[in-house]
């Protein structure tokens, strides 16, 4: 078949994890993992992933965020917002987590992910490589989202002028079981963001 790559091995570092862990960081000790925000646009991914990356930084933990929005201007520029250009979108930047928290990165994905289907393969993913996936639902009603409109984007969907937009003209599948749920409307960045720190507290990722 010519359509996929045959004849490839997995290379093994040298590097464990142990050891990355005992040598990287103010903060030692192994801690990569994924945290996965899902939400409507608008609902506060970004503001959130990004609260966090600069706590956990100011910390000494290594962490990155992915956010939809600059991946798709880099990585992902290829691809649009059906649901097969969603789904990978969303399987490309899963396997690019997993590379990321396996180097020992607290790592921040910030997605609308509205397909559960798509979520379960993310988590799949870490799962597979024994990586620790949290998912976090950014809960805030498309009623609010819609009318803080950050970038005009609800305007331009219910114009007619985006197709297949999230909550508009296509589905947001909400998470039935996530790790944990956050909803913004009652709180402020930093509120929503302390959330989503207990939660790693209390996964003993973070002390
Ligand atoms: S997805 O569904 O996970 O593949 O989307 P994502 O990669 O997170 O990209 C979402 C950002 O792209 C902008 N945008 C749209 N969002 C949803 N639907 C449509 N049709 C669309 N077109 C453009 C928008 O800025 C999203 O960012 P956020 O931060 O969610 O508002
Ligand atoms: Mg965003």
């Amino acid at each position: 078949c010519l359509q996929v790559a045959t004849n490839v091995t997995e290379q093994k570092h040298h590097v464990t994890r142990e050891v990355r862990g005992q040598n990287l960081g103010l903060c030692r000790g192994f801690r990569g993992c994924t945290v996965w925000l899902t939400g409507l646009s608008g609902a506060g991914k970004t503001s959130i992933g990004f609260e966090l990356e600069a706590f956990l930084v100011s910390k000494g933990i290594p962490s990155y965020g992915l956010d939809g929005d600059n991946i798709r201007t880099g990585l992902n520029k290829n691809l649009g917002f059906s649901q097969t250009d969603r789904e990978e979108n969303i399987r490309r930047v899963a396997e690019v987590a997993k590379l990321f928290a396996d180097s020992g990165v607290v790592t921040i994905c910030s997605f609308v992910s509205p397909f559960s289907e798509d979520r379960d393969m993310a988590r799949r993913i870490h799962k597979e490589a024994d990586l620790k996936f949290y998912e976090v639902f950014i809960d805030t009603p498309l009623s609010v989202c819609e009318s803080r409109d950050v970038k005009g984007l609800y305007k331009k969907a219910r114009e007619g002028a985006i197709q297949g937009f999230t909550g508009v003209t296509q589905a947001y599948e909400a998470p039935e079981q996530p790790d944990l749920i956050v909803k913004t409307e009652e709180l402020t960045i930093q509120e929503s963001t302390a959330k989503v720190v207990e939660l790693l507290v209390s996964e003993n990722i973070i002390p």
